[in-house]
């Protein structure tokens, strides 16, 4: 298997600068710069340029929470992937479910943002997942499809490193509600048929899908365990350095 676990802490709006430092030098002396697994970080859009020597020398990744899809222009509060990528990110998160739900992003635009980010080089963590009602209605898997289709049908993939899937049950973000490690197989699985039938083997083999949902020190193991689970986007429980580095130190 030559996909790397990707453990990816997704701080949403929270750490001042100053706390984000000591966070990842914590961080770095619990989990030093291993080469078996990719650790990743994504603070605030504030915090990208002053923390990216910090992490580029410990050897982790950094990542925008979001972006426009233009280039440039009268966009006020928008930041573009030149500018992302300026600040030292190779990746982007892309259609997360609180730009969804909270502030309205429709699938379009999570297809014009991944689109973008592929022809700029910057890595796009696209999130999908469906909510409670539609996983009760037996849903889940037309969700699924839906939204992989308006984030994916329009671009090519040049490699398999060049695209990262978070499959993110709603109904499991924040609410302390895991899915069972069956559950998220489950989806995982079918993200990866999907993927197949888009692209071809060697991206449904290569890309890596991750996890998120109340993703905890005592439960990432399990979750870890499952074949295609190749990594965890991590909100509560990236907050502390303790365990985050438990998560990241998964076995
Ligand atoms: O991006 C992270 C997810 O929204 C998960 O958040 O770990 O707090 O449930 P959570």
């Amino acid at each position: 298997n030559a996909r790397t676990p990707l453990m990816a802490a997704n701080w949403k709006m929270h750490l001042s600068v100053a706390e984000a430092i000591s966070f990842i030098a914590a961080l770095h002396e619990r989990v030093g710069s291993s080469q078996d697994r990719e650790v990743l970080i994504a603070p605030p859009f504030t915090h990208l340029w002053p923390l990216r020597e910090t992490m580029a020398a410990a050897g982790f990744s950094l990542a925008a929470q979001n972006c426009h899809w233009e280039p440039q222009g009268a966009f006020t509060g928008e930041v573009s992937l030149s500018m992302i990528r300026e600040t030292g990110c190779r990746y982007v998160i892309v259609g997360h479910s609180e730009r969804r739900h909270i502030f309205g992003e429709p699938d379009e635009w999570i297809g014009l943002k991944t689109a973008a980010a592929l022809a700029r080089g910057v890595v796009p963590i696209v999130c999908i997942g469906e909510k409670i009602e539609e996983r009760e209605a037996g849903l889940t898997e037309e969700v699924l499809q839906r939204q992989l289709t308006a984030a994916l049908d329009k671009v090519s993939v040049p490699s398999a490193d060049a695209l990262v899937i978070a499959y993110e049950p709603v109904w499991a973000i924040g609410t302390g509600k895991t899915a069972t490690p069956q559950q998220a197989q489950e989806a995982h699985a079918f993200v990866r048929q999907w993927l197949e039938k888009r692209f071809d083997k060697a991206v449904a083999n290569g890309v890596r899908i991750l996890y998120g949902g109340s993703v905890k020190p005592d439960n990432v193991d399990d979750l870890m365990a499952q074949p295609d689970i190749d990594g965890a986007l991590v909100g509560g429980a990236s907050l502390k350095a303790s365990s985050f580095a438990r998560i990241v130190q998964f076995t």
